[in-house]
């Protein structure tokens, strides 16, 4: 027997192969087209680019691990979280998917909170522009003829599940980043769901992660060589999806990733709500088990936006920030290329870069830009230790992670060891087999989602500490001032 992750990414999507042990047997990726930006704040792309890449990811795994790919028992899906994918009558998409980093939805944000004083109690979470009701209340208001025929509300892992099996279902997890669950009661809430003028009827059937969906279609089973009913898992949420990968499932257990969006990640024992300093809290992709995570919308983003304007690989800008790296640089940045979610809530808010000389040349800038995104992950820490939640074990996950500069500079100003694991870059699709593998075994989540090989442990750098704590204050005060000057 083996098993399918799948990690449908805003930049592509992931497929690996696991044994029965868990063990990995192979891998293959796909390009999706990046999201486009129709407007500043907005941010869209077309879902049949997931479906695309999704199909390509998996045959080429066919090419290069038929046999083992024709043994697989159980899928499991992660996708990137809160995306709005609004389906009509007969199932087809009305309009591009509006993303987890679009921030064009503030104002409806407000009007929902208004209209229903409760709602932070009953979704544990602040009406937010990325989650996916205030997106609805946007298309509802600006475009009211897609709104009148949406049939269906699916998140994207959701939509490539519908069109793998045929069913709407999605995950507890996935569901809390919706802002229409009871994230305590693991439930649609009606109430949530009536601010936006939909109901039951609009959402899919809600599983747990690691429970079954919904069986592979046929087409598919003989188009990838299987054989018998494939089940595909509940799966789950990008960020749940790599807890699972990593081994956070139990309380205390966490991870920094370092994806387009930079998340800090913790599993609770129980729903542990913290609406003050925009802490997320949600379900966890495995019953009974809650995650609370800080998140900033520009991390590797940020660096992938100085890469494009100075035409310079990313790699190449932190190889160059390295290579010159003495301590904390003069310039500051703060990533709000995207608004930002964790701690300000301002989807209004923009980047900047400040103290700039003649000297600063883009290793100083690529540096800046490092040390911004770890200022931003501080203040996620921050706010979860406000929060009274603190983290008792951090592993690095996603792109940035590859830098040993950036680890040095999060364990640094994190205080804390930073584990890194030997393949950093598959959290998320590793998380999803192991879901599929629980869902078509009925194998205990427990058993299953062990902590992987480490790679190193990085050390917080003594040395750097004081100079840190100092530029972080200074980050600090920026924010405040730049918002000021911008009103
Ligand atoms: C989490 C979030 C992002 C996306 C990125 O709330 O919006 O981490 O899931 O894929």
């Amino acid at each position: 027997m083996t098993f399918l992750g799948i990690d449908i990414g805003t930049s592509g999507v992931k497929a690996l192969l696991i044994d029965e042990s868990g063990k990995a047997l192979g891998e293959a990726s796909a390009p999706a087209v990046e999201p486009v930006r129709p407007q500043p704040g907005w941010s869209e792309q077309n879902p049949a680019d997931w479906w695309q890449a999704t199909l390509d990811a998996i045959d080429k795994l066919k090419a290069s691990h038929g046999s083992e790919l024709a043994k697989v028992r159980g899928i499991g899906l992660s996708g990137h979280m809160h995306g709005a994918t609004l389906l009509g009558a007969s199932d087809e998409v009305l309009r591009p998917c509006i993303l987890w980093n679009d921030g064009r939805s503030a104002a409806e944000c407000a009007e929902m909170e208004a209209a229903l004083p409760s709602l932070r109690d009953i979704a544990g979470n602040i009406a937010m522009p990325g989650f996916t009701a205030p997106k609805l209340a946007w298309v509802r208001k600006h475009e009211p003829a897609i709104f009148d025929k949406v049939k269906k509300v699916l998140l994207p892992k959701a939509y490539v599940r519908l069109l793998l099996t045929g069913e709407y279902v999605e995950d507890m997890s996935d569901a809390a980043g919706t802002l229409w669950l009871d994230v305590k009661k693991r439930d649609w809430s009606d109430e949530l769901l009536g601010v936006t003028g939909l109901g039951r009827e609009h959402m899919p059937r809600l599983v747990e992660g690691s429970a079954a969906s919904a069986n592979l279609k046929r087409e598919f089973v003989q188009r990838w060589g299987m054989s018998g009913d494939v089940v595909v898992a509940g799966g789950a949420g990008d960020n749940a999806a790599a807890a699972c990968g990593i081994g956070a499932i139990r309380p205390g257990e966490g991870f920094v990733s370092l994806g387009t969006s930079g998340v800090l990640f913790v599993s609770n024992e129980k729903f542990s709500p913290n609406t003050e300093g925009a802490v997320h809290a949600f379900c966890h992709a495995i019953p009974d088990t809650w995650h609370q995570m800080g998140v900033i919308l520009s991390a590797t983003d940020s660096l992938n936006w100085l890469s494009r304007i100075t035409g310079k690989k990313q790699a190449e800008l932190s190889g160059e920030a390295e290579a010159q790296f003495t301590g904390p640089g003069e310039t500051i940045f703060l990533p709000y290329l995207s608004g930002e979610r964790t701690p300000h809530n301002n989807a209004g808010a923009r980047g900047s870069f400040v103290g700039l000389s003649q000297s600063t040349e883009t290793a100083q800038l690529a540096q800046a830009v490092m040390e911004g995104v770890t200022f931003a992950m501080r203040d996620c820490q921050r706010v979860l230790a406000d929060a009274g939640t603190q983290i008792g074990r951090l592993l690095a996950v996603g792109g940035g992670s590859k830098s040993n500069l950036w680890l040095k500079m999060l364990a640094t100003n994190l205080e804390m060891e930073i584990a890194l694991p030997e393949d950093g870059d598959f959290g998320g699709a590793l998380g999803a087999a192991r879901l599929g593998l629980c869902a078509a075994t009925g194998a205990k989540p427990d058993e299953v989602m062990a902590m992987p090989p480490i790679k190193t442990v990085i050390a917080p750098d003594q040395s750097l500490s004081a100079a840190y704590a100092d530029q972080y204050a200074r980050y600090r005060a920026l924010y405040p001032a730049i918002e000021e000057t911008r009103k």
